[in-house]
């Protein structure tokens, strides 16, 4: 078994979470050493792991060896998981999100996510505006973005959550129509409060550790796949025999209507708690076509952060001109309706920017937030080459084999 090969970020995180990783599982994790970059990781118990899910396939994870292996180390650590709530999930194909903004095609992903339903409505509350001649990250463009980000994260805490559970007016919700009513009292002159949004009124509506890679193959296939743990190694519990960390999905829950999550989003009941229910998230796998042909595989990690993110790398070539990489390089700002600010990669954005901001009315943060995502992106160009866009923000790469 070969290893995985530690870089300089990995070493800095593996040895910053090291006291972490004891307190929570006391004796052995592959991580309890001091690491440096150029030294080889192997995870052995998670070889084992995939090659037994090799062997005997999605039972193994869920019934066999493996669930037996989660539920006991789970219980000893005062989880209530059983085996038979392992042996009831199964993974769902969904219908996924589709829209246009302007002649491109926008394919993303469905509730449980927020990702394409958030996007959507971004997309669309700023479709109708001459976006590329304000100019890449000035006040007008920062501006606009922020008000259409503020409208889709407040109808997001409102009416999203499993679509299992509650019913969403998902074709209102990513329409044109919908996306002009939301932007009505959108001014140049003020901005909008967060207090003064609140979700849209929808009529007969019945109310009731994150990777992302993007691959094109020879034949114009391609994916776009975003994982999750959630916080930064799940919650830090490592399944010793199995080689794996337990996430720390639940907080993507509104635990309490109102009361934020770890990226300060709330929620309503929507996505409250229940037995079977799927948790709310804000994953973005996107595929984009134009003229029926594939046109850019874009997604990333980030929480909330990775709504906004896909929308501006893919705007940043759409409307901006910019190549891929340009366009994953380019500083990014977040905006989520409540907390009512504008959060921006520091050192990025000027303090003239930033005071021209002020004076009609937003709150720049330059601090909370030094990274905003992490997207890797794939654009076909028109001669049918492919160009990556690897995040530097990250370990990320582009390759082509
Ligand atoms: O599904 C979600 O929205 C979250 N679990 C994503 C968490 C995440 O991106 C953390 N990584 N940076």
């Amino acid at each position: 078994m070969k290893g995985v090969i530690v870089t300089q970020k990995q070493a800095e995180r593996f040895n910053y979470y090291k006291k972490i990783f004891q307190k929570e599982n006391g004796s052995y994790t592959p991580f309890d050493r001091n690491w440096k970059a150029g030294d080889t990781i192997r995870y052995i118990e998670l070889a084992q792991t995939l090659e037994r899910i090799r062997d005997y396939g999605r039972d193994e994870f869920y019934k066999g060896k493996t669930a037996d292996r989660l539920v006991k180390y789970a219980s000893e650590h005062g989880a209530i998981i059983t085996k038979k709530d392992l042996a009831k999930y199964t993974a769902q194909w969904r219908k996924p999100v589709k829209f246009n903004y302007k002649n491109a095609t926008i394919i993303s992903m469905s509730p449980p996510s927020s990702g394409g339903v958030c996007m959507a409505e971004i997309l669309n509350a700023i479709e109708p505006f001459p976006v590329a001649s304000y100019g890449h990250n000035t006040t007008k463009y920062i501006q606009l973005l922020t008000e259409a980000e503020r409208r889709a994260f407040a109808d997001r805490a409102y009416f999203l959550g499993d679509p299992d559970f509650v019913k969403i007016p998902i074709d209102t919700l990513i329409s044109q129509e919908y996306a002009q009513r939301r932007m009505a009292n959108f001014s140049w002159k003020k901005a909008t409060p967060s207090s003064e949004i609140s979700h849209g009124k929808i009529v007969d509506y019945e109310s009731m550790e994150t990777t992302h890679y993007s691959i094109v193959d020879q034949y114009g296939n391609a994916i776009a796949v975003t994982t999750t743990l959630n916080g930064a190694y799940g919650s830090k519990l490592y399944v010793s025999d199995g080689g794996f960390f337990l996430n720390n999905e639940m907080d993507d829950f509104s635990a309490k209507p109102g009361t934020p999550n770890q990226f300060g989003l709330v929620g309503a009941e929507a996505n409250s708690i229940q037995p079977g229910k799927r948790m709310l998230s804000s994953m973005t796998p996107t595929i984009i076509t134009k003229n029926g042909k594939l046109y850019m595989v874009l997604g990333s990690p980030g929480g909330s952060t990775i709504i906004t993110s896909v929308a501006q790398v893919f705007l940043n070539v759409y409307e901006f001109g910019m190549t891929m990489q340009q366009a994953v390089d380019a500083s990014r700002f977040h905006s989520q309706w409540l907390p009512d600010n504008i959060n921006m990669e520091p050192d990025r954005f000027s303090i003239q920017l930033q005071d021209s901001l002020k004076q009609i009315g937003y709150m720049t943060d330059t601090c909370l937030m030094p990274v905003i995502g992490k997207v890797d992106a794939i654009l076909r160009l028109p001669n049918g080459k492919l160009e990556g866009g690897a995040d530097f923000r990250g370990d990320d790469q582009a390759i082509g084999f």
